[in-house]
């Protein structure tokens, strides 16, 4: 005899939770899931010799000197993990007004991927492309007379600091400044230096967050900054649709990959890019989420294994197709053990 689905009350044709009854068939029915092919870590790179020192507002996260990188670099790559992305920390004597020391050909962060290219030249490394470790204002940008941003002056920066990281081997060069029309001055600048071949990661949405506090203890660039803020060219948390735009923008000017960053605050944004362009998505879990979450882990509220995983798993359904994640590391390592 056939039950019509309807016709008792409490017991329903449809049981969702049938999928759900073990692992063999969670894991069978699951729609996305973490590698470690997702993970980039970001490394904080500092003058000097076989030294580290930890950032306060990072716990777990240590700025290492060129030495110290290499093994680091090594060690995550026998983890598997794809790409670092480098960021120096510039001495407070090579700070200026034009940021010169950015496109330095032996300043520390060009230093620092010619080292690691030479140890461990399978990992990919990622430079950041924006003025403000070097500036004494912590701007990303240059000022003119009347202390704003000036866009286009600046372009030349940052195309000059691009060529001097593809000239050190970076693969990857990613634009994190916001300023209008980078991507295609770094393409351009790229394209007529013979650099056809190194990709740019565009910070495509990068908001104006409160979250990036840790980062800039970490890089140095919170003091020079002081009460100031980057609210003239990082996005206005309130917008969800100007992402679309600014995304589409990079794209037309040459950028290989887009980057949404934040992170967590910002999955709406990184389902719309993906679903619009269908292009390479990463997302940037940045150092307030990292900070934020290790608050908790450290005081016994919240399990770090689990919340790491499902923080990042998140990014994954909401369609990124890599997190640069400080946890990258230990991620890879969790991710070894299953
Ligand atoms: C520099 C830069 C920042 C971050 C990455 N590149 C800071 C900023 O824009 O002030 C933030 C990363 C993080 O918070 O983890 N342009």
């Amino acid at each position: 005899m056939r039950h019509e689905p309807d016709s008792r009350p409490g017991y329903p044709a449809t049981r969702p939770r049938r999928l759900r009854r073990d692992d063999a068939t969670r894991r069978l029915v699951r729609e996305n899931r973490l590698s470690v092919d997702d993970l980039i870590q970001p490394l904080f790179v500092i003058e000097g010799h076989d030294r580290s020192e930890p950032v306060p507002s990072m716990p777990g996260v240590e700025r290492l000197t060129i030495d110290r990188l290499q093994t680091e670099a090594a060690h995550l790559a026998a983890l598997g993990i794809p790409a670092i992305a480098l960021f120096p920390v510039t001495p407070a004597d090579a700070k200026s007004a034009d940021a010169a020391e950015a496109w330095n050909p032996d300043g520390l962060a060009q230093r620092a991927v010619r080292a690691v290219k030479d140890r461990v030249p399978d990992i990919a490394v990622i430079t950041d492309v924006a003025l403000d470790p070097f500036t004494i204002h912590g701007q990303d940008g240059l000022l003119d007379a009347d202390g704003y941003v000036a866009n286009d002056i600046t372009l030349d920066a940052l195309a000059s600091q691009a060529l001097s990281h593809a000239g050190a081997g970076a693969d990857i060069v990613a634009p994190s400044d916001m300023m209008d029309g980078r991507v295609g001055a770094i393409r351009q600048a790229l394209e007529s230096n013979g650099h056809t071949e190194t990709r740019i990661l565009a910070y495509a949405a990068k908001y104006a967050s409160a979250f990036y506090g840790p980062f800039r203890d970490a890089v140095g660039s919170a003091g020079n900054l002081g009460g100031g803020d980057k609210r003239t060219y990082q996005m206005d948390p309130g917008n969800g649709g100007e992402a679309l735009h600014e995304v589409e923008l990079d794209l037309s000017e040459g950028a290989d990959m887009v980057m949404i960053k934040p992170g967590m605050p910002y999955l709406d944004v990184i389902r719309r890019v993906r679903e619009r362009f269908d292009v390479p998505t990463f997302a940037y879990q940045v150092s307030g989420e990292y900070a934020m979450l290790n608050a908790a882990f450290d005081n016994g509220w919240l399990n770090r294994e689990a919340c790491v995983m499902e923080a990042l798993l998140g990014f994954k359904r909401a369609g990124a197709n890599a997190i640069l994640t400080y946890f990258a590391r230990d991620v890879a390592g969790w991710l070894a053990e299953r």
